[in-house]
């Protein structure tokens, strides 16, 4: 498929520095390394390579999703691809899965779940502000050209209500958590999966605490997740020397009935010298 006028694309500098542009026949990408007129790109394919007006070189691609999530017009902070992808494994988001989400933000963790779920699954998205359900339509229709029939957005405060029920998954990314503990032990199923990222380590001590002094969860577990990328150029093989620092934890619990809620000190792994070194060797 080779380009045409109105399809959204991103152009990407050898540093890859990207940027999100729809082409139109008179439109032109404007850089410090010079100018690109769209119209220079119109019957290429994607994956193409263009010389600015300063000679630099630029691709053009269509975006994969962590191309248009890393460039798209936010309003909130957003959940990074590094951390949406390890909430999608463990919060278990497979094609058909019903999953209900919030606050929807900017919109980058319903394009990532829309996708994954596919169009035998369903995606409701709650967020008490209508102006974020309507920039995260833009965001959404922008991507997959309209707002695909899995997905559903709504005004709704997660801490009162969950209207659906026998949910997969529930995902979050509210201010407090804690408070949807309860509505969301009605909603997911047993068995289902409670995820919640959470940008400091207070919210996280407070939704633990929530978590296991309830019957309906189990498995309550924390991780940050880092990522290092690499500085690979003839000899000099060495860690990048900036990184992001820190995003945000993601706590993921199992909905589950149990006979009495979790004492603390229950679910801290207790391991013996001989664990530890068995732990090392596998
Ligand atoms: C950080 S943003 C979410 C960003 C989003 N995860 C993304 O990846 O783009 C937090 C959102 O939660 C919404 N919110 C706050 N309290 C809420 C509640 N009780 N129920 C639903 N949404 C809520 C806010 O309006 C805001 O849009």
């Amino acid at each position: 498929m080779s380009f045409k006028e109105g399809d959204l694309v991103v152009f990407q500098d050898h540093r890859e520095r990207s940027y999100r542009k729809v082409l139109k026949e008179n439109g032109r990408l404007q850089t410090h390394m010079g100018f690109i007129d769209h119209r220079e790109l119109l019957g290429k394919e994607s994956g193409s390579a263009v010389l600015t007006s300063k000679g630099k070189e630029f691709y053009v691609f269509y975006p994969t999703l962590v191309d248009y999530t890393m460039n798209m017009p936010r309003m909130s902070g957003i959940i990074y691809p590094k951390d949406a992808a390890y909430m999608m494994m463990w919060g278990d988001v497979y094609p058909g899965a019903t999953v209900v989400t919030g606050g929807v933000g900017s919109g980058a963790l319903i394009l990532a779940l829309t996708r994954q779920v596919g169009p035998t699954g369903r995606v409701v998205g709650y967020d008490v502000r209508q102006d974020m359900l309507d920039h995260a339509v833009q965001n959404v229709s922008e991507l997959f050209g309209e707002v695909p029939p899995q997905l559903t957005l709504k005004i709704g405060d997660l801490y009162r209500e969950i209207e659906e029920h026998g949910l997969d998954t529930i995902m979050l990314d509210v201010p407090e958590p804690w408070k949807v503990v309860r509505p969301a032990a009605e909603a997911i199923k047993p068995g289902g999966v409670f995820v919640a990222y959470n940008p400091t380590i207070r919210q996280v001590e407070i939704l633990t605490q929530e978590l296991r002094s309830s019957t309906a969860y189990g498995l309550v577990e924390t991780v940050e997740i880092l990522v290092r990328s690499w500085h690979v150029r003839d000899r000099s093989v060495r860690p990048n020397h900036r990184m992001i620092g820190h995003t945000g934890f993601v706590t993921v619990a199992r909905r589950i009935s149990r006979t009495r809620p979790t004492p603390q000190d229950q679910e801290t792994e207790r391991l013996t010298p001989e664990d530890i070194v068995t732990a090392d060797i596998e």
